[in-house]
């Protein structure tokens, strides 16, 4: 099994790359990203971070090959592609400039993955990320099962965090349900929220449960603000997760960005849904009984992707 990562010289990149190795089910990992230039020298992130995680082998014990590139050629036949490349919103930027900067790099770099892997499977992490998955849908030509974005497992990991620490328990035994957008509009579900499958909302009472839940919303916001750049540890194991689950087969049911074209009421659209994810990606969007009340918060999460999709094609005139 091979497994490609582009941005792999960057911080989510090089985490996920280590991630999967780690975790020991790939023959090899390409960590793909460009050569930097200062002055007159040039450096090689992505062979870099690539051998020291190779060097990591012998310690923690895996086989998985890491190898650093800034070659597709060397992606040729990858089972899935992660693509973490991009820039993160930087002082001075307006959100549209970083939306068509990611969505050109993201274009670029899918076009590149399918002309060495054309029947790949693709898991889009760049921001912002349900619209990143629609360009990387669009320029790959790959069906709907096979192009995903990875946001609904890291938003739900802060959530289950949180949920673990207020409960003192171990977060293994927190599970969460969390849909929509990966913005300030996601939805997480407390009515589908459990501490080993009894209800959340007998062991946190209301009040302080929508304090978590917002904190859960903004925890992407939470580690900017104390990192001065966005997370990678989370979101690079949540990404690694997806792709073990893919490659193993395992049928695993994750919130993941996946395309929806009438369920939950919502046409045409990349946003996060529970999937089960398996073989060939995506085998099926799981569809249950949301309240009225929680329809309405994901119809506003959908409306907000929806407005963030109309600003890029404005802004590409497509
Ligand atoms: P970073 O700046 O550390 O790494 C990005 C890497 O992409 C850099 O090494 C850069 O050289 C590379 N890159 C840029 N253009 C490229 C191209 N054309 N081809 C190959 N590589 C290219 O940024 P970081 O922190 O790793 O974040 C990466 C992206 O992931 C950002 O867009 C960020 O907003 C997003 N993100 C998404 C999350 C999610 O939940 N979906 C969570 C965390 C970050
Ligand atoms: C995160 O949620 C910013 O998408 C990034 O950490």
């Amino acid at each position: 099994m091979k497994v490609t990562v582009v941005g792999a010289g960057g911080n989510v990149g090089s985490t996920v790359a280590l991630s999967i190795a780690e975790r020991d089910f790939a023959k090899e990992v390409i960590a793909v990203d460009l050569e930097r230039k200062d002055g007159d020298k040039t450096f090689y992130p992505s062979k870099g971070r690539a051998l020291d995680q190779w060097q990591v082998s012998p310690i923690s014990l895996f086989d998985t090959r890491v190898k650093g590139t800034t070659d597709y050629a060397d992606t040729a036949n990858s089972d899935v592609c992660v693509i973490t490349a991009g820039v993160p919103r930087r002082p001075g930027m307006s959100r549209d400039d970083l939306l068509s900067i990611n969505a050109n790099i993201v274009e670029s770099v899918t076009k590149q993955l399918v002309k060495y892997s054309p029947d790949t499977i693709l898991i889009v992490v760049s921001n912002p990320l349900d619209v990143m998955v629609q360009v990387a849908k669009d320029a790959s030509g790959l069906p709907y099962e096979k192009v995903m974005g990875m946001a609904g497992i890291l938003d739900t990991a802060r959530f289950r965090a949180f949920i673990a620490e207020e409960l003192d328990v171990s977060p293994k035994d927190i599970q969460a349900l969390l849909m929509g957008g990966h913005g300030d509009t996601m939805v997480p579900l407390p009515r589908f929220t459990t501490l080993s499958g009894m209800p959340i909302t007998h062991f946190i009472k209301e009040e302080r449960l929508n304090e978590i839940v917002d904190r859960a919303k903004k925890g992407g916001g939470e580690l900017v603000g104390l990192m001065g750049t966005s997370a990678w540890y989370a979101p690079g194991s949540a990404s690694a997760q997806m792709v073990e689950a893919i490659l193993l087969d395992q049928n695993r049911i994750f919130p993941v960005c996946a395309h929806i074209d009438g369920q939950y009421g919502v046409d045409d659209l990349y946003i996060g849904v529970p999937v089960k994810l398996g073989k060939g990606g995506i085998k099926e969007v799981i569809e249950v009984d949301l309240t009225p009340e929680e329809k309405e918060l994901l119809h506003q999460s959908a409306a907000a992707v929806r407005g963030t999709l109309d600003d890029f094609k404005k802004l590409m005139n497509k």
